[in-house]
């Protein structure tokens, strides 16, 4: 049978007082599930181990004082934001102050009634709960923003790439029905000059005829069309399969990739944004594979990529440059430009979310915080030089597959 109290709030009462507890307890036990204990120790260690949704805390505890164990909670990140209500039979104002600097939410007197115990308990309960939701919806917000600002990009720039050999394919194949319906025609004219030996008109018919519908340009222009329109379906085939390497991103599974693998295919969908601001180098000389979410971390190349050519946006080309190589443990890929580089302070704020120094509209400062979370999960670590007026590099360090635990 279902335990008809697990779906009420968890409470954790501190207190070393037995008569105390026991007349907590008999109160509290119908509107909450309880959980006791007796020493500042104690309750640090049930409140890390099972994170309660409040805490009641007595000031007066045998081994640290109530006031010590709530700074503790307050320093450690899994129980920080769960409130602390002190019960105090301390009256003095600079006592109840002191509860509030340590970072407790209220405080209730042990000689005042139930009823504004519970009541304190229950408004302390729902702040909690509205701050967690809030939080909650922050963070999906966050990463539904991202997901958005990079599947515009990624669409965008993939329209691009995939336009172009579509638009020379299509003008071909145009091209391609004029000159069969030419060949239609000539093998026509050729049938009525009839088979055998030709009269001299016939004859005569035949290299006009030859002439005036180009068949000789028609042979030699037919292969070069057909060859060109075969390598725009190969540029084509090659843009849908990185496009799949993208769409592996939520795959929960990890998959031993090259990392330089990740760097082409962002590359390869980046290309269309950067062309124009820079020409684009590629020195890879590791092909170590790294234990990876291989899409994750091609969208940490392409937000490197899309930062290095909006730092080049400029009158003048840039340059940007793609490097891997790897050591006994590690393999790094690198992506330098040459643009405008980035001053100190700047550059000790860059990954933070949401900071930009892009114009609205143009950047929502997510990019690198998103890449540093992503390299972090990976168990790798990403790290920027940079000088101003000469350039940035990245650099992303990730554990080889071999060396993993
Ligand atoms: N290669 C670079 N050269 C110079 N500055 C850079 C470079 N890469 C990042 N920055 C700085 O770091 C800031 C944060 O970059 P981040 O990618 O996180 O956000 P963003 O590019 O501003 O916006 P988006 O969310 O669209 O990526 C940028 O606004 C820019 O000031
Ligand atoms: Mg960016």
């Amino acid at each position: 049978m279902s335990d008809p109290t697990a779906t009420l709030p968890r409470i954790l009462v501190v207190e070393d007082e037995p008569l105390i507890v026991r007349s907590l307890n008999e109160v509290l036990k119908t509107r909450y599930r309880l959980q006791l204990a007796v020493s500042g120790e104690e309750a640090l260690a049930t409140a890390i181990s099972s994170t309660p949704d409040l805490i009641l805390l007595d000031i007066g505890l045998p081994d640290q004082d109530g006031y010590e164990v709530c700074r503790k909670l307050q320093g450690n990140s899994a129980t920080r934001d769960i409130p602390v209500i002190f019960l105090t039979s301390r009256h003095e104002n600079s006592e109840i102050l002191r509860g509030f600097e340590v970072g407790g939410k209220d405080y209730v007197l042990k000689d005042a009634s139930v009823m504004v115990l519970m009541a304190r308990i229950d408004t302390h309960l729902l702040i909690y709960r509205q701050q967690t939701a809030l939080v909650a919806a922050l963070e999906q917000n966050r990463m539904q923003n991202e997901k958005m600002s990079s599947l515009g990009q990624l669409a965008a720039g993939v329209a691009h790439e995939i336009n172009s050999p579509l638009g020379y394919i299509s003008s071909n194949l145009q091209v391609m029905a004029e000159y069969f319906a030419k060949i239609v025609r000539f093998d026509q004219i050729r049938q009525l000059s009839g088979a055998g030996e030709l009269s001299p008109e016939a004859r005569e018919l035949i290299a006009t005829s030859r002439e005036s519908l180009e068949i000789e340009h028609i042979m030699a222009d037919g292969v070069n069309l057909v060859n060109e329109s075969l390598q725009g379906v190969v540029t084509t085939t090659k843009i849908v399969q990185e496009l799949k390497h993208f769409a592996r991103m939520d795959r929960l599974e990890q998959e031993p990739v090259a990392l330089t693998s990740c760097l082409e295919s962002a590359l390869t969908i980046g290309h269309n944004e950067l062309k124009y601001v820079a020409t684009i180098r590629t020195e890879y000389e590791s092909r170590q594979e790294v234990l990876c979410h291989p899409g994750q971390l091609s969208q940490v190349f392409l937000n490197l990529l899309v930062n290095a050519g909006q730092a080049i946006a400029g009158p003048k080309m840039g340059e940007i440059v793609l490097r891997s190589w790897h050591d006994d443990v590690c393999v790094y890929a690198s992506v330098s430009d040459t643009g405008a580089g980035m001053s100190e302070e700047i550059r000790g704020r860059i990954f933070d979310p949401f900071y930009t120094t892009k114009e609205v509209g143009k950047g929502t400062g997510l990019g690198l915080s998103i890449s540093s979370d992503i390299i972090t999960k990976h168990h790798g670590k990403i790290v920027v030089e940079s000088v101003v007026g000469v350039g940035t590099t990245f650099t992303v360090k990730l554990p080889r597959v071999k060396e993993r635990p």
